[in-house]
Formats: C-alpha cells, sequence, structure tokens
C-alpha cells in the first residue's frame, strides 16, 4: 500500500499528533498490567523524539460514558509507564482537546511530549464528529497514526482528523503490523493454516469465509468448536452451543469440503461442570459431553492432531484460545497451540487478547514471527475489509 511512513515525512520541529492505542488493561488499584502496548509504540515515540518534533499523544483507554473526564478512564497511569520507559517527562493535558491541551500543545518546546486525556471522553472521538475532529487536528502541524489495534474504528482521532492534515504517515508499528497483514492476505506461502478459537461462531464466520481462498488448512478450537460438533450431531451437554448457527456451521464445513480444505475440529474434549473448576475429564467426541457438563478445552489427542498440522504449514494465522484460558485446569489447549506455532519454521501471525497473553505465558513471543496488537483490528482486516484508520493514510 502505497502509505508514507513517519521517516518520510518532515517532522523536525513541527507538531506531531501521533494516535498510539494505549487501550491497556488496569488494575483495581488502576495500574496498567500490561505495557505490551505502550512498548511497540516507543520506536515510534523515540524517533519524533530524536528528531526535534514536539509530540503529542492521543489514545483512548476502555469504554468511557463519552461526557467529560472519569477517572477511572484517565490516561494518567499509562503517562507515568510512558515517561518511565521513555525517561522522559510526559506532560498531560487534563482533557483532550479545549483551553489546558491548547495552551500544552502550543507551549509544547521541541523534544516535548504531551500526552492528551483519553479521547473517548469527548463523545465527538466515536462519533467521528466533525467539530472535534478540527479541534484534535488544530493541536498539530503533521499526523501520524500507530494505533493499529484501533484502525477499525472510524473515529476523530483515526478517520476524522486526517484529512485536515497535509503530511500523514503510519508509525513504525502500523507499518509492521500492516507489512505482515498484507503478507497473510496478498501471497501467502502455503501450505497457510488458519487456527480460530474464541466464544462465537459469530465472531469468526466473515474471517472464515474469507480465509476459504487463501488457507489449506482450518483447526477451530474453544467454545466456537462446539457449535461445529453440535451441527455434526454430537450431543455437547451443557457446553455453549448456538443453536441458530448450526446451519450455518454446516455450510462452512461444507464449503471447506469442496475446496479441499482440511477442516479440524477437536477429536476429544476437556469437560467440568463449571468455568472456574480445577477437577476436569476428557471425553473423545464419538462418546459426546455427558448431561451438566460443559466442553472448556480440547484433548491431548486434538493438540496432537493440531500440532501436526501447524508443524506442516508455511504460513500460519492464530486468532482465538483453544478454551477458558485464564482458568489453568483449561489452559493447555490452548498452550499447547502457542507451543506449536513457536516451533513451526511457518511465517506466524496471531492476535487478540487471549492468543497473545498464551504466548506470553508460555514464554514463546520472541519465536513467533509477528505478535500483533490489534484484537478486532487483526480480525477485520483478516475478514478482508477495509480499516478506516488504514484508509485514511492513503
Ligand atoms: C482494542 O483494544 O481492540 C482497541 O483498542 C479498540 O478498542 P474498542 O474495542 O473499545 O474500540
Amino acid at each position: 500500500m502505497s502509505i508514507l511512513t513517519i521517516d518520510e515525512i518532515p517532522i523536525a520541529g513541527k507538531r506531531v499528533f501521533i494516535r498510539v492505542d494505549f487501550n491497556v488493561p488496569l488494575n483495581k488499584q488502576g495500574e496498567v498490567t500490561d505495557t505490551t502496548r505502550i512498548d511497540k509504540a516507543l520506536p515510534t515515540i523515540e524517533y519524533a523524539l530524536k528528531k526535534g518534533a514536539r509530540v503529542i499523544l492521543g489514545s483512548h483507554l476502555g469504554r468511557p460514558k463519552g461526557i467529560g473526564f472519569e477517572s477511572a478512564y484517565s490516561m494518567e497511569p499509562v503517562g507515568r509507564v510512558l515517561a518511565q520507559k521513555l525517561g522522559h517527562e510526559v506532560l498531560l493535558a487534563d482533557s483532550p482537546t479545549g483551553d489546558s491541551a491548547i495552551k500544552l500543545a502550543a507551549e509544547l518546546k521541541e523534544g516535548e511530549i504531551l500526552l492528551l486525556e483519553n479521547l473517548r471522553f469527548n463523545e465527538g472521538e466515536k462519533k467521528n464528529n466533525e467539530q472535534f475532529s478540527r479541534e484534535l487536528a488544530s493541536l498539530a502541524d503533521v499526523y501520524v497514526n500507530d494505533a493499529f489495534g484501533t484502525a477499525h474504528r472510524a473515529h476523530a482521532s483515526t478517520s476524522g482528523m486526517v484529512s485536515h492534515f497535509e503530511y500523514r504517515a503510519a508509525g513504525f508499528l502500523m507499518k509492521k503490523e500492516v507489512e505482515f497483514f498484507e503478507r497473510l492476505l496478498l501471497a501467502p506461502e502455503k501450505p497457510f493454516c488458519a487456527i480460530l478459537g474464541g466464544a462465537k461462531v459469530t465472531d469468526k464466520v466473515a474471517v472464515i469465509k474469507n480465509l476459504m481462498e487463501r488457507v489449506d488448512s482450518i483447526l477451530i478450537g474453544g467454545a466456537m468448536a462446539n457449535t461445529f460438533l453440535a451441527a455434526k450431531g454430537i450431543d455437547m451437554g451443557a457446553s455453549r452451543v448456538e443453536e441458530d448457527k448450526l446451519g450455518l456451521c454446516r455450510e462452512l464445513m461444507d464449503a471447506a469440503n469442496a475446496r479441499n480444505i482440511e477442516f479440524l475440529l477437536p477429536v476429544d474434549l476437556v469437560l467440568a461442570d463449571s468455568l472456574e473448576a480445577s477437577e476436569t475429564r476428557r471425553v473423545g467426541i464419538e462418546i459426546g459431553v455427558p448431561e451438566g457438563l460443559m466442553a472448556l478445552d480440547v484433548g491431548p489427542k486434538t493438540r496432537e492432531a493440531f500440532a501436526a498440522v501447524i508443524a506442516k504449514a508455511s504460513t500460519i494465522f492464530w486468532n482465538g484460545p483453544m478454551g477458558v484460558f485464564e482458568n489453568p485446569a483449561l489452559a493447555e489447549g490452548t498452550l499447547s497451540v502457542a507451543r506449536a506455532v513457536a516451533e513451526s519454521k511457518a511465517l506466524s501471525v496471531v492476535g487478540g487478547g487471549d492468543s497473545v497473553a498464551a504466548i506470553g505465558v508460555a514464554g514463546v513471543a520472541d519465536k513467533i514471527s509477528h505478535v500483533s496488537t490489534g484484537g478486532g483490528a487483526s480480525l477485520e482486516i483478516m475478514e478482508g475489509k477495509n480499516l478506516p484508520g488504514i484508509m485514511a493514510l492513503l
């Protein structure tokens, strides 16, 4: 794609608005519990500082109501972590636009950083409101988007404000993300294996349909596999099944079959009576799930079968856990996929919160070609959609 990168536009001395995705998890004390998204934005921020830009950072955090400041969603803890990581003061404006932001942005010196308050404190952000877009744009001379994780949202900071700038570019993280997904979508080396998990078939239908034209194998785990198994007539006991998607699952399996795509469903399951259970038992799918029990992870035979397909792949895309990964008794399916992907020599791209977390827990992040910062964004790009945040940069 013909998108400029930050190192291809003049930024020295300029006020550079960098849209980052600092939508990071916070604990009850309001501390950042995973700094990955901050870490991955550092190269772009550090580059801008080194070039003598006046850096203005904008991000959303969580889903505030959009009616002004809410302390639970303040960027303040993020600013603290960022300042620590950069070893550099980070100024914080008390609202995304308005007097304080305007004054701080105007007085910003070369090599200084201003972090705006949560962009979603203004309802104009999510509504992609023209007035708010103009106010945001008026703070800066140059626009950079490094927020791949938010590129699927057509919001003021990712879309509306962009046309106000002569110079607009991708940050280094955005560039890297787009390049990896282009490799998956445009010229994947075969065999291409997609591993999909998570709660709902509904969330993955569009991805499965788009990938049908590209992949050689699709491995399905997580609660979404229950609906496919039920569609094959297997008794799923108390497992979560999307009854209204049984027909759709049959259609998808038929379509995969017609295209000679290896479509692997679990052949055995780990069962328990609750998501928090520490006692589990294994069952082969030929027996089905007994009444009162739920399928909450894939079993050892499935792990083996999945690992064998993963080992043959030259390209891998993985999104979604194989089971209730938060519970250690139900995490092995997801962790075994993480290890199998790491052991493969394939170009591997992993997106989505739980899969990325599993990569971390398995300690294999450095063996994955690309761990995406995008959850929803990585899915939508794999659905074949044009992401508004990327389109705006073209
Ligand atoms: C994400 O975490 O997926 C992005 O930051 C987008 O957040 P949103 O789903 O609240 O728009």
